[in-house]
């Protein structure tokens, strides 16, 4: 544990003046089982004895006293000036003691368990993921190309807002989100995605996630039906049922979802959550006819769309896919949009455009409750970012990076996988889906793969009602070339072993 400096106090120690038992080794007993309690933790330093005189209102003669005697003890390690520590190997000298070094998880009481919706393969990674094991390998999914991205200009952007911040900023903040970011955002999407878009009619959020949360919340009511499509994306779904709904999965093609299927089976469902631009996973794109009359059923049947455009800015052939929320009139489709794709992750900045002013009051509301806003700093260097042209440029050269790198995945299971890989080009998007033999379970490849250190999902798990042909998602963007080709020959290995 590194050595943490803090003065710090430590609650709970108190003295009775009237007992019996002398202050020095009241004092000295309540340390010790501070230290022993794992209250106060190797490596940590102890308050100096002039701030403990004062904290518990003794003389620092009797803390002198009672420090002393914890260091002649071994409980503690220090030096004049430098300050008193709790010593490194404590536990390993006082092992006979009882000493609850790893106490073991309790089961809760009753009465305090908590009901989840039941997580599969892809949610609990989100959930099990921890601090030092980001380790990115092939073919992990969705990965920005971290190693490209712009560190110099994002910190520069960085040092120009942390230099003029205002007193007023380090407030509270409007919750809607900061507002030249949303200007920044709404001029972004009129152009690239043709949005109908005023910054008004934006809210900022903690990533899709939240964005779904807050849908979730406000337009989802306990029994109420939602589309979603199969395969589809896992974290949206959990949101509505979490809220209540009632999931009704639409099967899925190259054109996006069957609509006749979805208007045939569940009329009455009240929100459709939808990827239009590049269906997750499987990589279509609605047609304009499709759209059209989708829009006209959610107008007749009164039903929200959530258009979830995540990855559609990776646009590598010609023609870019305009969003559906621009030839939205009847003020039915929620856009949801995210900086997780082409920045990184772990930003957490995301965005919903609501349809008209009544919706944004009401999304304002909800965010408010949830977490009052995002972080002001972020927002103001993301904004300076995009202002300073930065972030136009990193897309044009990613777009550039990854066209690259799927063209070359593409080429090595096209030369190499023969009849056990197959896979088509992708038009947008961070991933392509390599298909498997007929016969396969992809979900048991995927577990040996992983097994073997190559990371990716299989296709089934995304649905829920109907059968695909068996696939694995394969993330290509965060790879070098030799990357790419070192894990793809490790997969093919292995499948060649699978089916020998
Ligand atoms: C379909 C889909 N939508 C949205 C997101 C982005 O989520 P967030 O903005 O919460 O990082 C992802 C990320 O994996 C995704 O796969």
């Amino acid at each position: 544990m590194p050595k943490i400096s803090h003065d710090i106090s430590i609650a709970g120690l108190t003295i009775d003046r009237k007992s019996k038992i002398p202050l020095t080794k009241q004092l000295y007993e309540g340390i010790r089982s501070a230290i022993i309690n794992r209250q106060i933790r190797p490596g940590q330093r102890l308050p100096s004895s002039r701030t403990l005189a004062e904290d518990i209102g003794l003389s620092r003669n009797i803390v002198l006293l009672a420090y002393e005697q914890l260091t002649l003890e071994g409980y503690l390690t220090g030096s004049v000036g430098k300050g008193s520590f709790v010593s490194e190997d404590t536990y390993d000298s006082f092992a006979g003691q009882a000493i609850q070094q790893n106490k073991p998880v309790a089961p809760p009481d009753p009465g305090t368990e908590v009901q989840l919706p039941k997580l599969d393969q892809v949610s609990a990674v989100y959930v099990k993921r921890e601090t030092s094991k980001a380790i990115v390998k092939p073919f992990q999914n969705p990965v920005p190309a971290l190693d490209h991205f712009p560190f110099q200009s994002w910190s520069k952007c960085a040092g120009k807002i942390f230099r003029s911040l205002e007193f007023l900023q380090l407030s509270y903040d409007d919750a809607q989100g900061c507002y030249p970011l949303r200007e920044a955002i709404a001029a972004h999407l009129r152009i690239n995605r043709a949005l109908s878009c005023e910054p008004e009619q934006i809210i900022i959020t903690n990533g899709t996630q939240q964005a779904l949360n807050l849908i979730a919340s406000l337009l989802m009511q306990k029994g109420e039906q939602f589309w979603i499509e199969d395969p589809g994306y896992i974290n949206a779904k959990l949101a509505f049922i979490q809220a209540g709904g009632i999931p009704c999965y639409i099967p899925v093609d190259v054109n996006g979802i069957d609509l006749d299927h979805a208007c045939i089976h569940y009329p009455k469902a009240k929100l459709a959550f939808l990827t239009p631009s590049h269906q997750f996973p499987l990589g279509g794109t609605f047609s304009i006819a499709k759209r059209m009359q989708l829009l006209e059923w959610a107008s007749k049947n009164k039903m929200w769309i959530v258009e979830d455009d995540y990855d559609s800015e990776f646009r590598y052939s010609a023609k870019p896919v305009p969003s559906l929320q621009g030839m939205d009139h009847y003020q039915r489709v929620i856009y949801t949009g995210t900086f997780s794709k082409v920045l990184f992750p772990g930003l957490r900045i995301g965005y919903l455009v609501l349809p008209n002013p009544h919706l944004t009051q009401a999304f304002k509301q909800a965010k408010a409750f949830a977490d009052r806003q995002n972080a002001i700093t972020d927002q103001l260097i993301l904004n300076e970012f995009i202002k300073e042209g930065y972030y136009a440029t990193h897309l044009r050269k990613m777009r550039v990076l990854y066209k690259k790198r799927q063209d070359h995945l593409l080429e090595l299971i096209r030369k190499h996988g023969g009849e056990l890989l197959r896979a088509e080009k992708q038009g947008s998007g961070m991933h392509i889906i390599a298909y498997l033999q007929e016969n396969q379970d992809d979900q048991q490849i995927a577990a040996i793969l992983d097994q073997a250190g190559i990371i990716t999902t299989a296709l089934s798990v995304y649905s829920s009602k109907f059968k695909y042909p068996p696939g694995l998602l394969l993330g290509y963007t965060a790879f070098t070339e030799k990357d790419l080709e070192t894990g793809f020959f490790k997969l093919l290995a292995i499948l060649k072993e699978q089916h020998p």
